[in-house]
């Protein structure tokens, strides 16, 4: 594996151009890396493993096997556009695992949040294990780390997370075509690979997924409500301009119901809530003032459009005291 370097004189990527030359150099170091083996890649739909994904996809084609694990915590459509884009269009070797029980199962019950991050996580590492398990002769792993993920484990602050959890006897050599770049620059050379704009310049999205919004014991129709609002918010922010501007948006439904009406009789339902900050480096965060009129517009289309929901919250709570997810 090539030493880690970011000079302190290497050119930010900030134009197209810059990302070609990029291309062109990591194809032709990940080519001599790699030679003729296989090289496998948790494919999650993520800014940085897409990225990594079609820029391995461009050096080594059929060579590389992506593994995408649909943990049914995912949001509504991500599933499907990781199938369009990578097996479809890009013609990809892309293993397509819906281990959407077996999560649900293991998560039923659990209302302790770490204990479900900690459930969500080893058994993302499981499935995936098994699947490398069934293929012959895979010598490296590919990983979407990207610059700051380096400094911050130089620094202790968290640990490599793309490169910890594999059982101890699966041994690969890491690719690591993007981890001199920041997240501006990826998803710059992620534009100049072909791949789509909500894909390359969707927000952040934690690993736990939709689990971390469905506050408490996870339950499939309070999950359902939770990707369904989401669904209507993300459709509401693009519509509205609000998509590029805003830097985190999305739903929760935490665990109680309350008394409404629906078709003229007592409904005792769900609530969503809408949460909408902008920060700079998720330390801290400052809540959008969304428009009220666009606001009513997406009470109403929530209220009637996912089942089980009769009444939308909004979170105005700055990050402290509230952390911007909610659990
Ligand atoms: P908090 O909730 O701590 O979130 O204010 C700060 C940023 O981190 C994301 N986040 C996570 N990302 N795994 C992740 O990959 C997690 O367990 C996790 N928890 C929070 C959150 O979405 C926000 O962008």
């Amino acid at each position: 594996m090539s030493e880690i370097r970011r000079p302190d004189d290497m050119v930010r990527i900030t134009t197209p151009e810059l990302a070609d030359a990029f291309i062109e150099e990591q194809v032709k170091l990940v080519k001599e890396q790699v030679g003729n083996k296989k090289v496998l890649l948790a494919l999650s739909g993520g800014v940085d493993s897409s990225v990594v994904a079609a820029l391995l996809i461009k050096a080594i084609g059929q060579q590389l096997v992506c593994v995408h694990v649909n943990h049914g915590l995912l949001r509504k459509g991500e599933p499907e556009q990781v199938i369009e884009v990578f097996r479809n269009q890009m013609k990809a070797n892309l293993i397509y695992v819906d281990a959407t029980d077996r999560f649900l199962d293991k998560l039923a019950g659990v209302t302790e949040p770490e204990t479900k991050r900690k459930i969500i996580g080893g058994e993302f590492i499981e499935v995936f294990a098994e699947e490398a398990r069934k293929l012959d002769g895979v010598e490296f792993l590919a990983q979407g780390t990207i610059w700051p993920d380096i400094l911050e484990s130089e620094k202790g602050i968290k640990a490599h997370h793309n490169a910890g959890g594999l059982p101890e006897d699966m041994k690969f050599e890491l690719v690591e075509p993007v981890k001199i770049l920041f997240k501006d620059e990826v998803r710059i050379v992620g534009k100049q690979l072909g791949l789509p704009d909500n894909m390359v310049f969707r927000q952040p999205f934690p690993g736990p997924g939709l689990g971390v919004r469905c506050p408490g014991a996870i339950t499939r129709d309070r999950l359902e409500a939770v990707r369904e609002s989401d669904a209507i918010l993300r459709e509401e922010f693009a519509k509205n301009g609000l998509a590029g501007k805003v830097w985190q948006y999305f739903t929760v439904v935490p665990d109680f119901k309350s008394t409404g009406i629906k078709d003229g009789k007592r409904a005792f339902e769900w609530s969503v809530i809408i949460r909408a900050v902008n920060t700079q480096d998720a330390m801290t965060a400052t809540v959008e003032n969304i428009p009220f009129d666009l606001m009513c517009h997406i009470v109403d289309r929530i209220t009637h459009e996912v089942p089980g929901v009769n009444r939308v919250l909004y979170d105005f709570t700055p990050k402290p005291t509230g952390t911007i997810e909610w659990e």
